[in-house]
C-alpha cells in the first residue's frame, strides 16, 4: 500500500537547537501512530513543520505523493491535514457553533465563501450542528468555550478538527492536563469518532492513552527518531526505556 505520509531527512534548527535532526517517518492510509519521547525531544516541532507553521531546513514531507514541505498552513489544511496544539486554541469570544464555523472556514478560500449561497450556508448550519450533537455539545451551541468543562474544550477543538475534513489528524497531548478518567474519556472519545479513516498521528506523554489508541509507536529523542514499531516491543526496547522512562516499567 502507498504511504499516506512520507517523511525524509527532516530537519528543523532553532539558533544552536536542532529540534529535528534527519526525521525518517511514514505512515500508511488509516493507520495511528503514537509519537512520544522526553520534553524538548522535536515532537511539537514535527507536527509544526507537518502543518506548515515552521518551515523545515532540510527534508521532504510527502502527502499522497505530494512534496508539502514549506507550503503554507492554509494550503496544508486544504490538502486535509489538521492539527491540534499541545494548549487549547479556542477562540474565546466567539460561540461553539462560531469556533466549529471558523474551522470549516480556516480551510475554504475568500472566494468559496462569497459565492456560498443560502442553500449551502443552511447544509453547513445542519452539518455543523450534527457535528455538536456528535460530541453532547448541541445545547451549548451559542455558548462561549469559556463555560465548558477540560474534557468539553477539547471535545470542541476535535469537533473543529473534523469540521475541517482531514484525511490527516496531528493530536498534540490531547489527555494534557486530565486525570486518569479524564484521559480515559477522551481516549474513548478519539477512538470512536477520529480514527476511523483517517491517518492519526498522536503525541502524548500519558501512556494509557497511546496505549489504548496506537499499534505503533515513534520515538524522538534529541530530535532523532530512536524507535519505531509495534507498541509493546517499543516500549519495552531498553534504549526506549533508558532514554525515556529512566529504565522504570510503563
Ligand atoms: N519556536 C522555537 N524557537 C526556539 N526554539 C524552539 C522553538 N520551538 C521549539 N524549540 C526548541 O526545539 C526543541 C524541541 O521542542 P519541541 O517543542 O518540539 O519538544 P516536544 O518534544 O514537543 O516537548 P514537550 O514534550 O515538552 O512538549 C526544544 O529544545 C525547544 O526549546
Ligand atoms: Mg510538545
Amino acid at each position: 500500500m502507498a504511504a499516506a505520509l512520507e517523511i525524509s531527512g527532516l530537519t528543523r534548527r532553532f539558533g544552536g537547537v536542532t529540534a529535528l535532526a534527519g526525521v525518517d517517518l511514514s505512515l500508511l492510509p488509516g493507520e495511528v501512530l503514537g509519537l512520544i519521547g522526553p520534553n524538548g525531544s522535536g515532537k511539537t516541532s514535527l507536527f509544526n513543520v507537518l502543518s506548515g507553521h515552521y518551515a523545515p531546513d532540510a527534508g521532504a514531507v510527502r502527502l499522497d505523493g505530494r512534496d508539502i514541505a514549506g507550503w503554507a498552513p492554509r494550503r496544508i489544511a486544504r490538502a486535509g491535514v489538521t492539527r491540534s496544539f499541545q494548549n487549547l486554541r479556542l477562540l474565546k469570544r466567539l460561540s461553539l457553533y462560531e469556533n466549529l464555523r471558523a474551522a470549516t472556514h480556516s480551510a475554504a478560500s475568500g472566494r468559496e465563501l462569497f459565492w456560498q449561497s443560502r442553500a449551502a450556508k443552511r447544509r453547513e448550519r445542519s452539518q455543523l450542528m450534527d457535528l455538536l450533537a456528535l460530541f453532547g455539545l448541541e445545547d451549548k451551541a451559542d455558548d462561549a468555550p469559556g463555560a465548558l468543562t477540560l474534557v468539553e474544550m477539547r471535545q470542541l477543538e476535535i469537533a473543529r478538527l473534523l469540521a475541517a475534513r482531514p484525511r490527516l489528524v496531528l493530536l498534540d497531548e490531547p489527555a494534557a492536563g486530565m486525570t486518569p478518567a479524564e484521559t480515559a474519556r477522551i481516549s474513548r472519545i478519539i477512538a470512536e469518532h477520529v480514527l476511523p479513516g483517517r491517518s492519526v498521528i498522536v503525541i502524548e506523554h500519558k501512556m494509557p492513552l497511546i496505549t489504548a489508541l496506537c499499534r505503533r509507536i515513534a520515538v524522538l529523542q534529541a530530535g532523532v527518531k530512536i524507535a519505531d514499531g509495534p507498541a509493546r516491543a517499543v516500549l519495552d526496547d531498553p534504549l526506549v526505556r533508558q532514554s525515556y522512562f529512566g529504565s522504570r516499567p510503563c
